[in-house]
Order: structure tokens, then sequence, then C-alpha cells
């Protein structure tokens, strides 16, 4: 049996993931604040094996009853692979940095960085001990390596993530059962995220953006969210997995 932990799951990205990972053998662990019943209701239908937990990320504090919890209800014996996917994420603030709250700032790190890493923590420790094949993925970005005015907080979120992918790869080198982990950069998505940040672009770039979308074909499209998700699941069960750090969307398409 292969169990996957997915944060981020009722929407974009980790809906996707979620309905590609079903069935097959596979039990999925849900974590978002709003139950997806679509989703739910698909699971039921395919006979696939689910549970959802309504979590907010915003609380890193319960995470470690939180794992404990999803920890309980893997049949240890049966596990051949756990997998963890960070997916959840927020953009906000988009504001320069002088113009940015203190609220807005811990809330976009908390979620973005602080509960990935309270998670990945209590999965290492949980797995220390299982000889299986153990996998984390880190949703991030290239906002990580290229950062954007007005996006101070989520590009050093991700550049934060990146450095917790590097770390976790040369502390688990050392171990008996080591995890494999990467980060996963998906690129542009039609998603409510990206929605979000369309929203706040003035008019004017948005014409302008579009004019050069027209005459030059460099600029990354972005994808529906079904497309990255079957990319990066194939990824996730090849044996290449894990040998780079790093992979984007291009490497896997
Ligand atoms: N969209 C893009 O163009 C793009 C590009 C590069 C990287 N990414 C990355 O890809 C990942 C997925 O993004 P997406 O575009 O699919 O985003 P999305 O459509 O906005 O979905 C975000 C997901 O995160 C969950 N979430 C947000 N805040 C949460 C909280 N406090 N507690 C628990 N769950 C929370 C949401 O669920 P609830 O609202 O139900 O809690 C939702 O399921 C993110 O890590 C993002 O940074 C996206």
């Amino acid at each position: 049996m292969k169990y996957y932990i997915i944060t981020g799951s009722s929407k974009g990205l980790g809906e996707s993931l979620t309905t590609k990972l079903m069935g097959s053998g596979s039990h999925i662990f849900c974590i978002s604040r709003k139950k997806n019943k679509k989703l739910q209701e698909a699971a039921r239908k395919a006979s696939a094996s689910m549970d959802y937990f309504e979590f907010d990320l915003s609380n890193p504090e319960g995470l470690p009853a939180l794992m404990e919890e999803i920890f309980n209800r893997i049949e240890k014996d049966r596990a051949q692979e756990i997998c963890l996917i960070n997916n959840a994420g927020m953009l906000p603030p988009i504001k320069a940095i002088h113009e940015t709250r203190v609220e807005d700032i811990r809330s976009n790190i908390t979620i973005n960085l602080i509960a990935p890493v309270a998670i990945i923590a209590q999965f290492l420790k949980l797995t220390q001990s299982m000889k299986i094949s153990k996998k984390v993925v880190n949703i991030s970005s290239k906002a990580s390596r290229s950062p954007r005015a007005q996006w101070a907080c989520y590009s050093s979120s991700k550049s934060g993530i990146d450095t917790i992918t590097r770390t976790v790869s040369i502390e688990q080198n050392g171990t008996e059962h080591p995890a494999r982990i990467i980060s996963f950069y998906p690129g542009p998505m039609e998603t409510a995220m990206r929605k979000e940040n369309q929203k706040t672009k003035p008019l004017f770039r948005r014409a302008m953006e579009s004019i050069k979308n027209i005459v030059s074909t460099k600029k990354p499209v972005a994808r529906h969210p079904d497309f990255v998700a079957e990319r990066l699941v194939t990824h996730i069960s090849s044996p290449e997995f894990g040998k780079r750090l790093f992979v984007s969307l291009e490497d896997v398409a």
C-alpha cells in the first residue's frame, strides 16, 4: 500500500494531485481548511481510500498531533511507501515591503514555510525506523530564485523551503533508511492563486503582457493543474525521483 499526505488538497494543484493519485492501492490523507466534497464523492465512487482532515496550517502547533493521528491510521506492516506532498501555499501580501503589515508577513511565512517544515520534521521522526520508501515533495516556485517586487514574503518563504530541501537531503544521506526529497517548480498554473495575482496587476501592465504573449512565445504559458499533476505523479513513481533535488515542470514534461 502507498500512502500520500497532501496539503492544500481542496483546490488547484492539490485537488488535481489527489484526483490523479486516487485508487490503485493507495490511501490519501488530505489536509486543507475546507473539505472538498467533490473530491470525497469521487473517492467514494471509485472506492478509493481517503481520509480528509480540516486543518488550518496557520496554527502549526497542532501539526504534531495531526501527524500522530495520520500515522496511527497507517498500517505499518502493509506500507510500502509514504509520500508527503507539501503543496498548500498562499501568495499575499502582494505589496512593497514598506507597506506590509506584521500580521500579513506572519501569515504568509507560517503557511508557506513554518508549517511545511513542521510537517517534514514529524514525517521524518515518525518514519525514522521504517524500512520502506519515503518521499517528500515540496512545491516551490521559481520566485524563490528570481525575486519579484511586491512578492517579498512569497519569494523568501519559497527560498526557505528550497534550503530545507537541501538540508534534509544532506541529513538523510547519513541515515540508515533515508527519505528522498525534492523541490518541485510547477510553473504558472490556472488556479485561484494565479487569479489572485492577476487581480492585483494594473490594467496597463496586463495589457502589455498580453501583447508580449502574442509576439513572443518565450513567456511560459499557464498550465491547467491537471497537466502539472500528471507529470509530477509520474515523476514521483519513477526511479529518477530524488536524484535531482530541484525539479521543474520542463524536466518532467
Ligand atoms: N498557481 C501558480 O501559478 C503557481 C506557480 C508556482 C508555484 N505554485 C505553488 O503551487 C502550490 C499550489 O498552488 P495553487 O495555485 O494550486 O493554489 P490554490 O489554488 O490557491 O490552492 C491553495 C491550496 O492551499 C490550501 N491552503 C491555503 N491556506 C491554507 C491554510 N491556512 N491551511 C490549510 N490549507 C491552506 C487551500 O485550501 P483551503 O483554502 O481549503 O484551506 C488550497 O487547497 C503552492 O505551493 C504555490 O505556491 C503555484
